[in-house]
């Protein structure tokens, strides 16, 4: 045979649907989510978040069923993060340290419901607590200092480790938290809390929705890029990542996650860890408004954009779409 066929034609493994289910690269499950719940006080309140369409919060009572939910989904991880009423926020931020916060009352709510059926990643930074809405302690100009910020980070850290959680995920990209946070959890006998790192997390446009979930949008002054990285940059990603790992972190974060799928990428072959991704409320928003206006297809949008993160090197992804991903995935 010369010239006139293709020999090889690689539309023959993809014509059949059993043929692309043997040669699928990528393979997504339901153990790859970690899903993202907002908490709010009271008891049988859900509050949806407007910004978030689908997404409500939920009062420790019914954190609980979303939790016994994603264990019924086989989703192994949830990220907690409290909406903490105003008057309980200050300019230090106290509130995070305190033993009874809404926070370490939903881990250990559903922790006693649960125990070690389901992981619980808890986000550490300031923003949720500060009246400011800044991740950190600031000055008279404003500016989050560094090295005050990550000795409350720390408290912060034990609080939650204390009230039970099994991941500890800093989020504030202060220089030095890693280690100061891992020497304190095995100072306490904390020795098998784990932490994930938001190693490399940008100063982005897509936290907009997430800042009306907990509170702070209108509180921010300014931005968050005296901390945060600059999305044109990819070096210094890779310097974050070492340096996390470095200090102690278990596993590293890249925030946010589609337009990012490039530093997964770089991270997953440069260090050979286990790297995970935030697809962030933005993301999910324009998806969201996307199906609402009629452009696209949920499931679809949903199931590729997961694969994606995966096909670029995460171990799993944090996701408003858990849920509705896990059940489509499980048929
Ligand atoms: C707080 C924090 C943010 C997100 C997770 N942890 C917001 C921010 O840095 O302003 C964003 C998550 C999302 O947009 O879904 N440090």
């Amino acid at each position: 045979m010369t010239g006139t066929y293709p020999h090889t034609r690689l539309r023959r493994t993809r014509a059949t649907a059993w043929s692309r289910a043997l040669h699928r690269e990528t393979v997504l499950t339901p153990a790859d989510l970690i899903w993202p719940l907002f908490i709010t006080e009271g008891e049988g309140v859900e509050q949806p978040i407007a910004a978030l369409p689908g997404v409500s919060r939920w009062s420790v009572d019914l954190i609980v069923e979303r939790a016994k939910e994603a264990v019924d989904l086989g989703i192994p991880v949830l990220a907690l993060f409290p909406h903490t009423q105003p008057e309980r926020r200050s300019e230090d931020g106290a509130e995070a340290l305190n033993p009874d916060n809404l926070m370490c009352r939903a881990i250990r709510a559903i922790k006693a419901e649960l125990g070690d059926r389901i992981g619980l990643l808890t986000d550490v930074a300031l923003d949720p607590y500060t009246s400011h809405g800044q991740d950190g302690l600031i000055d008279d100009a404003g500016y989050v200092l560094n090295d005050k910020t990550v000795e409350a980070l720390v408290g912060q850290s034990l609080n939650q480790a204390n009230a039970g959680a099994d991941i500890i995920a800093p989020s504030d990209m202060m220089d030095g938290r890693i280690a100061a946070i891992r020497d304190a959890l095995e100072d306490a006998g904390h020795i098998n809390v784990q932490i994930m790192s938001y190693a490399a997390k940008y100063a982005s446009a897509f936290y907009g929705p997430f800042r009306d979930a907990v509170g702070s949008r209108g509180l921010l002054k300014g931005d968050k890029k005296t901390y945060q990285m600059d999305p044109a940059n990819t070096e210094e990603a890779l310097r974050e990542v070492e340096m996390d790992l470095a200090e102690g972190a278990d596993t590293v974060m890249v925030k946010p996650g589609l337009p990012y799928l490039d530093i997964i990428r770089r991270v997953k072959d440069t260090f050979e860890v286990p790297v995970f991704a935030y697809q962030v409320s933005g993301e999910y928003a324009m998806i969201e408004h996307a199906v609402a206006a009629g452009a696209a297809d949920r499931d679809a949008m949903v199931l590729e954009t997961l694969t994606a993160f995966k096909r670029a090197g995460a171990s799993g992804v944090l996701t408003y779409h858990a849920p509705h991903a896990a059940r489509l995935l499980r048929g």
